[in-house]
């Protein structure tokens, strides 16, 4: 196994540093090059006839839903329900007409995933699954699937299935919004080549490795730690805080930026590191007063931002990373690689199993 490692020390550092190579596959799965629009050959659906999305999925895919609920939403004009399959499997909610059901598993065998992908199609829902593994039951059980291209991913904590599942998700959004009027063709071809850009740029993320190293180091000798993101980031600090835990066993929350107020503001003290993701769009002054408040209250703020980002709000941060600038709606994507390397790196200076984390698995088959 240590062969196929590389040179890395880990599968999950190797499959962080996958992450360029493929997106840029997944994508060009998905993608006419010459019109610079998105294809879905097997998906067989009409989104303007679509009024509901509701997205299923368990511990990192469902945070792609949360992701993919924004963008659903925003892009293209499609409210979308989402929920953790365990609760969703046996609430039964109903399904109004024309619902399109999506579940995102990496594996394609969780059990509530595959449980609450089968109520759908008995609910007369259209399904879609959005998977790792081609031949897996929820590929093969749901209405029309879509590969993510990641390759094998061995750590049980996901990175690059991630990241793919939210590239691909993207372009389905992409597709809905296109049928539903919601983006016109140069709409469509500014994010495609956003997308096309991703590998450049996430190359240009990763080249913040050995800053990151010295913030987990740091981070490392905590045993709290809080994670806060606005918008299609909030998600992404959730990400961040699962993988954290998960890791690390430092116990991490991740929260929107405006619920500091309603809660966790009340364990900020210097003992707390608060890890906000917040490039500088258009709710950035807001989560800028949200750091302020935390530093205030002298709890140590992680910053990933981009150089506009830096330049304003620097000040009396712990400590301040740079990411690129990227295309805004493709923050999250983009944000997730500091997340991981992050939960990645503070493991490693604690010297816990990073691949093998105790008591969790990477297939959750049985309930
Ligand atoms: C387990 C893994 C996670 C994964 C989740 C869902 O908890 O440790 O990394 O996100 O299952 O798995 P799936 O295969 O459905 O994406």
């Amino acid at each position: 196994a240590n062969a196929d490692k590389g040179m890395h020390k880990h599968f999950m550092s190797k499959e962080i540093a996958e992450q360029p190579a493929v997106l840029g596959d997944a994508v060009k799965h998905y993608i006419n090059t010459e019109r610079n629009a998105v294809v879905l050959p097997d998906v067989d659906l009409d989104f303007s006839k679509i009024s509901q999305i509701t997205m299923v999925a368990c511990g990192t895919a469902y945070l792609a839903c949360n992701v993919a609920k924004y963008w659903f939403e925003q892009i293209a004009g499609i409210p979308v329900d989402l929920d953790v399959a365990s609760e969703f499997r046996y609430r039964e909610p109903p399904l109004r007409d024309n619902t399109l059901a999506v579940f995102v598993s990496q594996s394609g065998e969780t059990a509530d995933t595959l449980a609450a992908l089968r109520y759908c199609n008995d609910n007369h829902a259209q399904t879609i699954g959005v998977v790792n593994v081609p031949e897996s039951s929820i590929a093969r059980e749901s209405n029309a699937s879509l590969q993510i291209h990641a390759g094998v991913e061995i750590g049980v904590a996901s990175t690059k299935a991630f990241t793919c599942q939210l590239t691909v998700l993207m372009t389905m959004v992409i597709k809905a919004a296109r049928q539903r009027g919601k983006l016109d063709a140069d709409g469509e071809a500014a994010l495609v080549s956003a997308l096309l850009g991703l590998p450049s740029i996430i190359n240009v993320a990763l080249q913040a490795e050995h800053e990151i190293i010295d913030v987990a180091n740091a981070l490392s000798k905590f045993s709290d730690t809080l994670f806060l993101g606005r918008g299609a980031l909030f998600p992404i600090a959730l990400e961040g805080a699962l993988k954290l835990k998960e890791i690390s066993y430092i116990h991490a929350e991740g929260y929107a930026s405006g619920e500091l107020k309603h809660g966790p503001i009340a364990l900020v003290d210097e003992n707390m590191p608060i890890v906000v993701f917040a490039p500088k769009d258009a709710l950035f002054d807001k989560t800028v007063s949200n750091m302020q408040e935390v530093m205030a209250r002298r709890g140590k703020v992680i910053l990933f931002t981009d150089d506009a980002g830096a330049q304003v709000a620097s000040d009396g941060a712990w400590k301040v990373i740079k990411m690129p600038a990227v295309h805004a709606p493709l923050a999250p994507i983009l944000y997730a690689i500091p997340a991981q390397l992050l939960a990645y790196h503070t493991a490693v200076a604690k010297g816990t199993d990073v691949d093998q984390p105790r008591n969790l698995a990477k297939s959750v088959t049985v309930e």
